[in-house]
């Protein structure tokens, strides 16, 4: 149903639409939907040879497709207030009626995040019915070369012929994963038509260590802990910890990382539940002849423990601390200085920060101010969610703006 649609039908001669999406990923296939349902003629462009790649290999393999706890508080954008609208208007409860219409089984893993309980193929299986239902035309395998603004609309020349259309919705995301057919093009082409691009970033994204911190922590790599708090300056993470062969990773860090940059100062609490001071001393009380490396193994994971005494803490049998100094050890594993270097980049980030600026774009059709039928939607725009199904919403949302808009 995908996949010639311009050579086949017009075979060379101009293709007329009322709206081009440019980018068959979440954002523009749910813009491409509402916008079809409306009865506009829809036509969305995809240089990639099938819709949908992030969708089918997210929440790895099932699609952690939206968050019931979802605010405008869990996203980071240089105007906090931008994505507020969009998302009030097209809710995790309305995904969840699109979810259940097409009979797709889901679970809640954790902290409202909603999964498919097969496969996230059935979300792009979904939108692409949702797709022909709504008489939407999808091109893949058709990159675009050429921009230009018309009298009547705009003028794309693609690899496979000239488009027309009154409105295009540029839904092409971000640089994540390059290897997926991310590709710099929305920023290219809101900068081609004067709209500022916030600087962009790796976010969701492992951390590296380096030199003598990257030593000291390798051949930790595949151990993680089951929660540990990540912080930078007042914002702070509690989910996993993984010890990579580069770094860290696991949902805290990769969290944090969207709000951490080079030479900020990174502390991990590496016991956040339960005061590891006070279980110190009553380990000495229960334990005197014990060494402190194999007590903090019953705590932490036991080659972590010892790595923490070797360079760090040091060890002794427990009956020569005192209660102080039981204390004070408590307080620094609860604080953990560690010196990240930098992050994996977008090679495997999950998400781009920053973006098109959402000054230039209006927050509740997402429309260029200044080039009236030219629309921005998901994640070119500078509106990042955390990890969570938070930036699915937000493609859904964003896109159903535009959608009703276009
Ligand atoms: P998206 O990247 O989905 O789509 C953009 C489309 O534009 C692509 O199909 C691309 O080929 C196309 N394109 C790019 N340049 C083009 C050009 N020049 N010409 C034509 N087409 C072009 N989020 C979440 O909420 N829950 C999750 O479980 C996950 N899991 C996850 C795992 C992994 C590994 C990654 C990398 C990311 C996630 N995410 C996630 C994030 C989520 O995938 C992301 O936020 C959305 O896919 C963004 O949707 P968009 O439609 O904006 O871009």
């Amino acid at each position: 149903m995908y996949g010639c649609f311009i050579r086949r039908t017009y075979d060379g001669d101009r293709v007329k639409v009322d709206v081009l999406v440019v980018g068959a990923g979440a954002a523009g296939l749910m813009c491409a939907i509402t916008a079809g349902q409306r009865g506009r003629r829809v036509l969305v462009l995809d240089h990639a040879n099938k819709p949908g790649k992030k969708i089918l290999m997210s929440g790895g393999g099932r699609c952690n497709f939206t968050n019931l706890g979802v605010t405008p508080a869990q996203y980071l954008s240089a105007n906090p207030h931008f994505a507020k609208s969009a998302l009030a208007r097209y809710t995790p409860t309305d995904f969840i009626a699109l979810v259940e219409k097409h009979r797709i089984a889901y679970h809640e893993k954790e902290l409202g995040q909603l999964f498919c309980d097969e496969s996230s193929k059935l979300i792009v299986r979904m939108l692409l019915d949702e797709c022909a239902a709504a008489n939407v035309l999808i091109e893949t395998s058709c990159a675009v070369a050429k921009v230009r603004k018309t009298d009547e609309g705009f003028s794309v020349l693609t690899a496979k012929g000239e488009v027309h259309a009154q409105s295009l919705v540029i839904a092409s995301g971000g640089l994540s994963i390059p290897s997926m057919g991310a590709t710099g093009f929305g920023y290219e082409l809101a900068r081609q038509f004067d709209h500022n691009v916030l600087a962009t970033r790796a976010g969701l994204v492992p951390l590296t260590l380096s030199g003598k911190h990257q030593e000291h922590y390798q051949d930790l790599a595949g151990m993680a802990l089951p929660i540990a708090e990540a912080r930078v300056g007042k914002r702070s993470f509690r989910a996993g910890l993984l010890f990579t062969h580069r770094g860290i990773s696991g949902p805290s860090i990769l969290q944090i990382s969207s709000y951490w940059q080079p030479g900020d100062e990174l502390r991990m609490d590496l016991s956040p539940e339960q005061d590891i001071g006070d279980w110190l001393v009553a380990q000495r009380a229960a334990r005197p002849a014990a060494e402190l490396r194999n007590v903090l193994g019953d705590l932490l994971p036991k080659r972590l423990a010892q790595r923490l005494c070797e360079l760090w803490l040091g060890s002794k049998p427990m009956r020569q601390y005192r209660d102080a100094e039981l204390q004070d050890m408590g307080a620094r594993l609860h604080d953990w200085p560690i010196v990240a270097s930098g992050t994996e980049g977008y090679r495997t980030a999950e998400v781009t920060l920053g973006g098109v600026d959402t000054d230039g774009l209006s927050s509740s059709t997402m429309q260029s101010k200044l080039i009236p039928g030219l629309y921005f939607i998901g994640e070119v725009v500078d509106v990042t969610g955390w990890l969570g199904g938070y930036n699915f919403q937000w493609a859904w949302a964003s896109g159903r703006a535009a959608g009703e808009a276009v």
